[in-house]
């Protein structure tokens, strides 16, 4: 029988108590240190040091160490001191690995001893594990996470204050890792966001620039004014020292190159055209129709011509082939790119955009060519009734003389009218000419001589329907003589005029009551020579807004329907004639349109017998 240990006195009793408070106080302080510590940083191998650290010093334990589950794979990983790479466990191995797999607290006092360890991780550290507390780590909804581990307690086992403890301590951790991996995914997120919304930007760039490339398409007059425009907006897009778009012209390239332009923003002045002859790299590219990058000139050269443009050697290029439809029509070159930041596929993609804006111009401009060729033609047969009614006059004035040849007996007679003659030829040959240059496309007008009286009588046949029922139409020839003038254009200038004046009378009809009234005159200004005709209405006159710019294109007001571009195509022909054009309105009284065409010189009769 052993004595019974003595009852510890009062002042023995107080002092356990005191130390055992000052125990759980720091326990306690430890546990809100870790809490705080862990929420101060999103470095996931800092947090899972410092649990590390902090666990060793509360339980007074020589090692601990924190698993965690990597679900893809199946496995446990750690870092331990000692091992270079990650510490892989599959799921039921070892003592962490059976904790992670039952979910269950274990608590060993000899390592050794227990069947489930395999001693493998102190063979490789040299450690020697004896006591061992493990503890599962869960999320807030209770899944398992990881494993945290503590390993050798220096006095002694782990006791169950420690198990309260470990449990504590995991469930901040467990905090921790999720929101580790949740701010990871948000920074992946972010960042996938950043690169999708880099790429819309790119996107939105390049579509961008395609419509304003688009839009300066259809506004672009010629072929030639298109192309500098698209070489602008190439250097300005992707800065290089050189742009050359090149196309096929039988065996040779025709060049548009364009030089940067370092002293304006603007970055270029206008390209210059010329013929060169393929051999080099656009040879190459036109030849082949394959893009390409390259930076080694001694294995493609650059075509002769084009070097001398280069301040500096040729150093890189990257150009792309312009063809529709299978036909090879040139290339888009550039030469000395200056970013630093050379992704030369995006840039490719780049430069095969504008590439295919000029295919686009180039079969545009080739349709509207076309185009033009059989309106003129088409035109040309229209006016060729006219042209022969026309050429029957100096004919018969040709025959006229002829006859009074034959009969002249006297020699200065009959050279007066072989003058006569000779004057009506130069009369057929310039008719022909202007057939001619008309056809080849030289001169945009086909004039002809034609009788004022003529044209207004045609000009009524057109009129008369539009106005069935609407404005009175009056026609007043007060000139009969002969104007030189392209009758289908001058159609189009009266059609023009007078529609304006018929929908300005219906709309100004229901305040007025009466339709109103429309008068076209032909005058002749023998002063001036010229032939005036004239458009009047009397209807509410121009709009005072519109009426500095009344000419312009685009300038519309009041209709629902109005384009603004009557008024402007009536200026561009009435011009075309060397004519001029000019208004005169008063709001409530009406508008007159009065133009002004030079007049041809008094028809030939055919001369009388003298
Ligand atoms: N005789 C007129 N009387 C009153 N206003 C007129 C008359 N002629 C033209 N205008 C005004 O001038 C504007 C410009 O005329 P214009 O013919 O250029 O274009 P539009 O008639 O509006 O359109 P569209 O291209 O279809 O001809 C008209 O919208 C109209 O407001
Ligand atoms: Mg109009």
């Amino acid at each position: 029988m052993t004595d019974a240990p003595p009852e510890p006195t009062d002042a023995e009793r107080i002092t356990a108590l005191v130390a055992e408070v000052g125990l759980l106080q720091r326990r306690l302080d430890a546990v809100k240190e870790i809490g705080t510590a862990l929420g101060s940083t999103l470095n996931l191998d800092r947090v899972l040091g410092l649990i590390i650290e902090k666990i060793c010093l509360l339980m007074d334990a020589e090692r601990a160490a924190v698993f965690l589950l990597d679900e893809a794979r199946g496995e446990l990983w750690t870092r331990i001191a000692g091992i270079e790479d990650v510490v892989r466990l599959g799921i039921g191995e070892g003592l962490a690995g059976w904790v992670a797999k039952t979910g269950q607290r274990l608590n060993v006092k000899d390592a050794y001893k227990d069947a489930r360890f395999t001693g493998e991780l102190d063979r490789r550290t040299g450690f020697r594990t004896t006591s061992l507390l493990c503890q599962p780590i869960r999320n807030p909804r209770r899944k398992i996470i990881g494993v945290v581990q503590v390993l050798n307690k220096r006095a002694g086992y782990f006791t169950l204050d420690d198990e309260a403890l470990l449990t504590a301590i995991a469930g901040h951790a467990a905090v921790t890792i999720e929101s580790n991996k949740l701010y990871l995914d948000v920074v992946h997120r972010n960042m996938q966001l950043e690169e999708a919304r880099d790429a819309l930007q790119r996107r939105v760039d390049e579509i961008d620039l395609l419509y304003r490339v688009e839009q300066e398409m259809n506004r672009a007059v010629g072929l030639e004014t298109f192309l500098g425009f698209l070489l602008r907006h190439v250097l300005a897009t992707l800065p290089s020292e050189l742009a050359v778009l090149a196309l096929s012209q039988g065996n040779r390239l025709r060049t548009y190159t364009l030089v940067e332009d370092k002293r304006s923003d603007a970055g270029a002045v206008e390209p210059t055209v010329t013929d060169i002859t393929p051999g080099g790299l656009l040879g190459t590219t036109v030849a082949t129709g394959v893009s390409r990058v390259t930076s080694d000139f001694r294995a493609e050269p650059l075509e002769a011509e084009l070097v001398p443009l280069l301040a500096s050697a040729p150093s890189s290029a990257l150009v792309v082939p312009l063809e529709l439809n299978g036909e090879r029509l040139g290339a888009l070159l550039l030469c000395n790119r200056r970013s630093p930041t050379f992704d030369a596929a995006e840039e490719l993609k780049v430069l095969t955009l504008l590439a295919g804006r000029a295919e686009a111009a180039v079969v545009l401009h080739r349709d509207r060519e076309e185009l033009l060729k059989a309106e003129r033609l088409a035109a040309i047969g229209r006016a060729l009734s006219g042209v022969v009614h026309d050429l029957k006059n100096p004919m018969t004035v040709i025959g006229g003389y002829s006859q009074l040849m034959v009969e002249a007996e006297e020699k200065t007679l009959r050279q007066r009218y072989a003058d006569g003659v000779k004057k009506q030829l130069l009369t057929l040959k310039s008719m022909s000419q202007e057939v001619l240059s008309f056809a080849r496309g030289d001169s945009s007008l086909l004039l002809r001589k034609v009788f004022v009286s003529d044209f207004l009588r045609e000009l009524e046949e057109s009129l008369r329907p539009e106005f069935e029922g609407g404005p009175a139409l009056e026609l007043i020839p007060a000139y009969g003589g002969a104007v030189r003038m392209d009758t289908g254009k001058m159609t189009r200038v009266a059609l023009n005029l007078a529609r304006n004046a018929r929908e300005a009378l219906d709309a100004a009809r229901p305040s007025r009551g009466d339709p109103g009234k429309f008068v076209l005159r032909a005058d002749h200004d023998a002063g001036r020579q010229e032939v005036i005709f004239t458009f009047q209405d009397d209807g509410p006159g121009i709009p005072e807004t519109i009426r500095d710019h009344l000419f312009d294109p685009f300038v519309t007001s009041g209709k629902r329907d109005g384009t603004g571009l009557g008024l402007a195509i009536v200026k561009k022909i009435v011009e075309e004639h060397r004519g001029t054009v000019e208004v005169d309105s008063t709001p409530g009284s009406g508008t007159t349109f009065r133009i002004r065409l030079p007049a041809e010189a008094p028809a030939t009769r055919p001369p009388a017998a003298p």
